[in-house]
């Protein structure tokens, strides 16, 4: 009996344990990670953002996202309530929803208290792979309103050859570098950090490739 009670006792420390890493992770950062999603999910034409005042919430920045968070406490927030289960009721049901992935960085930045933070595992330039680097900042930033479903000024960039296309097109570099002539992005907000910028250029420079 007694043998019995500490493997129940060990299996549910160690579950715990893993609960908790997964719930405190410090890379989860306000700029790269929390920023993104409301900007691209919830600031389009219309929706949360400083030109629409009949909407209650300006998310495109951090003060205005912490109008609707309580720090430490998912479930007292009014803006994670609203995103979260079979009854979210944000975004409408005909717009991009959120993922798993991305609802849990949401809960995750809360609990860690919701700071404005950033850079948090720090900035690596010699990384500037398609796949694993270029390919998330765009899904992160820009696909929200660059989708099949809403190609902001015609432009999907969900995938490679759409977002070549707008390369080809020379339009990419000039908005992120927030050129003259070009309409500045990701639309709302501020733009890229520098490391992310660093990275989409050096991929550019290097051809491109599909790698
Ligand atoms: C909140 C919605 C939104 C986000 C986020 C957003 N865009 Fe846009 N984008 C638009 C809209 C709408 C247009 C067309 C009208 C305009 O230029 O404002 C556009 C236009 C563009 C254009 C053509 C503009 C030009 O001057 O030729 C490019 C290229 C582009 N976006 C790339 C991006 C990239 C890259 C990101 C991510 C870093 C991004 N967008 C994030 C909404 C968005």
């Amino acid at each position: 009996m007694k043998k019995l009670f500490f493997a129940v006792l060990i299996v549910f420390t160690f579950s715990l344990s893993t609960c908790t890493s997964d719930l405190y992770n410090p890379d989860v950062c306000f700029q790269e990670n929390v920023l993104p999603i409301f900007v691209s999910k919830c600031s389009m034409a219309g929706c949360h953002n400083s030109s629409n005042h009949e909407a209650h919430y300006d998310l495109t920045n951090y003060d205005g996202i912490m109008k609707g968070i309580v720090p430490k406490h998912p479930l007292q927030s009014e803006l994670y309530n609203s995103m979260r289960g079979p009854n979210a009721s944000m975004p409408p049901l005909n717009y991009p929803q959120l993922t798993g992935k991305e609802l849990s960085y949401i809960k995750i930045w809360i609990k860690m208290g919701a700071k404005n933070s950033s850079n948090c595992s720090g900035c690596d330039t010699t990384q500037f792979a398609f796949n694993s680097r270029v390919k998330p900042i765009i899904d992160t930033w820009c696909v929200g309103c660059h989708n099949a479903g809403s190609a902001g000024g015609g432009y999907d960039l969900s995938s490679y050859t759409g977002i070549v296309t707008s390369i080809t097109d020379g339009r990419l570099l000039g908005t992120l570098q927030q050129t003259a002539g070009f309409s500045p992005m990701p639309k709302n907000t501020s733009a890229l950090s520098s490391c992310d910028l660093t990275a989409v250029e050096k991929w550019i420079a290097a051809g491109y490739p599909n790698n």
